[in-house]
Formats: structure tokens, C-alpha cells, sequence
């Protein structure tokens, strides 16, 4: 397949290119707002193709579209206290940028497409969430993915693509960017440098975080289940989730490191408790996590040293 991944350049995106263009010709079309050329070059040396352009830029995306059978969208603002300071941009970039990739599919006769939707689009909830659940984001970045989703599901009815959005939880693996919402990221390095450890809040605020290769997994399963699917959401996640501070707990224990820990005000638009329920995604696209956060953490931790 010629497989088209916006956002490619990200976290997420490197570890799919990486996957995907094993066994598909893939392009990455980034405008490298929070990547670079560095980060990627392990893929062009891989024979991945790049495109350094942005979702906003309607001509070029649809002129680089062409011939592609399946788009994976992923290019977004994707910080959600950004979000909350400045609306205007990620709604701009997340609602427009992804109007324009639809648009594009349909003008370009892509078929399949597979977006990069968020819990952010969930309310508080203590117990596992599935996706009936009440949507009610906190933030204009949740609401522009719900935004999103509503609208994918509209076009793959009106013209016949197959289309699938995974609602996240939280990501974490190797090379995330610890600027925003990586929050293990900047955990795991101000420890390995035995520095204090900042957590937002009051630290009971509980997170279902799941390993970047479990989501590359659920990306495969969503593009071999993907014929028929009219923009069926699915939850990715674990099914189970913890709180900041047994987090911070568990990272402490494993390095067997005193550090100070400081609590800072809570950020403006992050939900307190999040979990997800998994069945849909196990029963409809065979998504069974593996990866164990404590597992992962310690094999992180290993690159630090
Ligand atoms: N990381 C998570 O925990 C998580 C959870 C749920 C959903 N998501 C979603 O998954 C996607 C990927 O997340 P990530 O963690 O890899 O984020 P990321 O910021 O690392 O990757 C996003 C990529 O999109 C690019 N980009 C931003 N604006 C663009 C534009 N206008 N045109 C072209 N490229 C643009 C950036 O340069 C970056 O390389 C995002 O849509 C995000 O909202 C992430």
C-alpha cells in the first residue's frame, strides 16, 4: 500500500513510518512544527519519503495526496494547556488542517483513512469509559477532535471511504517529546539527572497510559479491520490506569532515587480521572495491549544511563 501519515514526524508518526514502511511505500507530510529533519533521518534512510509541508497548506497537500491508498491523519496541536491559552490556533490547525486531509481524500479518491482522535473528548470518569460514554471535552483541543470525528463519520457515509479514529489515551515511549504531555518523559529525565520531579496538580489525578508500541499495534489491527467501518471511534488503552502519584512512585522505587518532589498548580483544561474500557477495540479490531508500564518504564530508564 502507498500509506500517506500526517504528522509523521511526531512520536507517534516516527514509530508508525518505522512500522508501516516495512511492508508499504511511506510518505510523512510534516510541517516539523514540534519535530525536525533530525529526528526523521533514520526513516529517509529507510527509504520513507518526506513531504515538508502543512495541513493548512490545501494545494500542496492535495497535489502530495495523490495516489496514496490510505491517509493515517495524525498532524495536530497536540498540547492540551496550549490549547486552553490560545483556542484559536489548535482549532484552526486541528479543525481546518483535518477538513482540508478529508477534503483532499475525497477530491484524491483515497479510500481508507484512519484519524488520530484523543480521551481529551471524554468527561471525568473514575470508572473505565467505553465509547457511548458521554463526550464532553475540557478543552478546545478535545473538542476539536470530537469535531473531527463527526465529521469523518459524515463523509465516509456521503462517499463510501472507510474510515476509523482511535481515541487515545496516554502515549508514552521512546523519543517523546517531554515538552508537553510526555509527562513520563520528563519524569524519567529530571531523575536521571537527580533532579526535583514537578507534578501539575495535586498528583491524585489518575492517567490510563499506554506503550507506543501497543498503539502502533492498534493501528495495524484498525487498518486490517478498516473495510466497512463508516468512522467508528475505538478506545485505545490499557483498561486500567494509575494515579501521578503512585506513578512518581513506581519510578522512584525502581531507580531506588530520593528526589524531591514539588507540587505545582493544576493545569487549565487536563481531566482529572481517565480511563479506558477496550472491549470494542478488542472485540472489532483484535487490539490486545502487551506492553506493562512498570516493564517499560525500567527499559526506558535504561537509555537514560
Ligand atoms: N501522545 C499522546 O498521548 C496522544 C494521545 C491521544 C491523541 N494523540 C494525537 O496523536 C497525534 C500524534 O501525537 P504525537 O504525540 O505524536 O504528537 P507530536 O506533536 O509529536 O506529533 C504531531 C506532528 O504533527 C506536526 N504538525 C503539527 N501541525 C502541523 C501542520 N499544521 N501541518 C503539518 N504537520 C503538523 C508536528 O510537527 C509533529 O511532528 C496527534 O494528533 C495527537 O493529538 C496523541
Amino acid at each position: 500500500m502507498k500509506i500517506l501519515i500526517t504528522g509523521g514526524a511526531g512520536f507517534i508518526g516516527r514509530h508508525l513510518a518505522d512500522f508501516f514502511s516495512k511492508k508499504n511505500q511511506v510518505t510523512i507530510f510534516d510541517n516539523l512544527s514540534n519535530s525536525s529533519k533530525k529526528n526523521i533521518e533514520f526513516l529517509i534512510a529507510k527509504k520513507v519519503d518526506f513531504v515538508k509541508g502543512d495541513i493548512l497548506d490545501y494545494e500542496k497537500l492535495k497535489q502530495t495526496c495523490i495516489g496514496f491508498d490510505l491517509i493515517i491523519h495524525l498532524a495536530a496541536k497536540s498540547d492540551v494547556a496550549d490549547s486552553v491559552i490560545n483556542p484559536d490556533d489548535t482549532i484552526k490547525v486541528n479543525v481546518t488542517g483535518s477538513e482540508n486531509v478529508i477534503k483532499c481524500c475525497i477530491e484524491n479518491k483515497i479510500k481508507k483513512i484512519i484519524f488520530a482522535s484523543s480521551s481529551a473528548v471524554y468527561e471525568d470518569s473514575k470508572i473505565p469509559v467505553n465509547e457511548n460514554a458521554k463526550t464532553n471535552p475540557l478543552s478546545p483541543y478535545g473538542e476539536s477532535k470530537l469535531e473531527v470525528e463527526q465529521k469523518l463519520k459524515k463523509i465516509s457515509l456521503e462517499f463510501e471511504i472507510d474510515a476509523i479514529s482511535l481515541r487515545m489515551f496516554n502515549v508514552f515511549g521512546e523519543g517523546q517529546n517531554d515538552h508537553y504531555s510526555g509527562v513520563i518523559s520528563k519524569f524519567l529525565k529530571n531523575i536521571s539527572k537527580n533532579k526535583p520531579i514537578e507534578i501539575n496538580g495535586d498528583g491524585t489525578q489518575t492517567r490510563d497510559f499506554i506503550g507506543i508500541f501497543d498503539v502502533v499495534t492498534a493501528f495495524d489491527c484498525a487498518i486490517k479491520n478498516i473495510e466497512g467501518k463508516k468512522g467508528q471511534v475505538y478506545n485505545i488503552g490499557t483498561g486500567e490506569s494509575i494515579s501521578i502519584n503512585e506513578l512518581v512512585k513506581m519510578i522512584l522505587k525502581i531507580t531506588n532515587k530520593k528526589v524531591e518532589v514539588i507540587y505545582r498548580k493544576a493545569k487549565r483544561g487536563e481531566i482529572k480521572y481517565s480511563v479506558s474500557d477496550i472491549s470494542l477495540a478488542q472485540k472489532e479490531l483484535g487490539f490486545f495491549p502487551k506492553q506493562k508500564l512498570e516493564k517499560e518504564l525500567i527499559k526506558l530508564l535504561n537509555r537514560f544511563n
